[in-house]
């Protein structure tokens, strides 16, 4: 059997030099995507973007703590390879490191994932060493933050400005000295993001951060064309299963109405 990329594992996987793999990780939500992508990444995340790719919300701010345990277990128990990392959602973390110790050590008990991820810089230093100094392994998550989007007013590039720039770089650093054992940068500046990987001693895993990050993560949904009419700029698109959906269901429903399924094929009879 497999065994699970741990995060000693992917705090070795820094690239410190050109001839060193870059870490695959993907978000996926769901047991049957799940067990098609185990040998492939190195790294799930079960991501609260599932609020607007599988509940149909139109930003992560509704995800609730049992969602995430829900899907965090079903794709813990259809991997045997990957980490897998379970996204903290809106309000199950801010409030005190003690609140957030209580979120993150339910969703590890109830998925068996192997570490728990949240958005924030040097304001959340403090939760992430409390949880790192207590057994849960910690991904930041800097830059664009989906969960902060009533206060961004939208989902916008961040750190475009020297005075942004120097902040994020300060927030990287913060939360790599805090314990975080890797994080996730989105939605920055190539240069900036450079710069913060240079600077800091974890893995860098970049969304729309370039191409120097140690890392790439992107959504299943997005990579397939399974969600949503705006594509981000920093998502390519590796499959069109939308098509391939529509055209299979389009095909069933033509059959069933003109009478050509079920066939003989798919019919039961009476023993004689
Ligand atoms: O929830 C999610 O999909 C994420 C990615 C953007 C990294 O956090």
């Amino acid at each position: 059997m497999n065994k699970r990329l741990t995060v000693k594992d992917i705090r070795k996987r820094k690239l410190l030099n050109d001839k060193q793999e870059p870490l695959v990780a993907l978000v996926c939500y769901t047991a049957q995507m799940a067990r098609l992508i185990n040998d492939q990444v190195d790294i799930i995340l079960v991501g609260d973007s599932l609020g607007m790719t599988i509940y149909g919300y139109k930003n992560t701010l509704s995800v609730t703590l049992d969602m995430m345990m829900n899907h965090g277990a079903a794709v813990v128990r259809s991997t045997t390879k990957p980490h897998i990392v379970v996204d903290m959602p809106f309000g199950s973390y801010e409030e005190s490191p003690e609140k957030a110790f209580r979120s993150a050590s339910k969703i590890m008990r109830k998925t068996g994932a192997q570490s728990v991820k949240l958005e924030g810089g040097e304001e959340f230093a403090e939760t992430i060493y409390f949880l790192n100094q207590r057994g849960i392994p910690v991904m930041g998550h800097i830059g664009l933050m989906p969960q902060r989007i009533q206060t961004l007013g939208g989902f916008f590039t961040q750190g475009k400005t020297e005075k942004e720039s120097i902040k994020l770089m300060n927030d990287a650093k913060a939360i790599s000295d805090a314990g975080a054992f890797s994080m996730v940068v989105e939605a920055i500046p190539e240069e900036l993001a450079t710069n913060i990987t240079k600077n800091i001693k974890v893995p860098t895993i970049g969304i729309g951060g370039g191409r120097n990050c140690d890392g790439q993560i992107l959504v299943i949904h997005d990579i397939l064309n399974l969600y949503g009419d705006f594509t981000p700029k920093f998502v390519k698109k590796y499959g069109k299963i939308n098509d391939s959906i529509t055209k299979a269901v389009s095909k069933y429903s033509q059959e069933v109405k003109n009478k050509k399924f079920p066939t003989k094929n798919n019919i039961f009879s009476i023993k004689k």
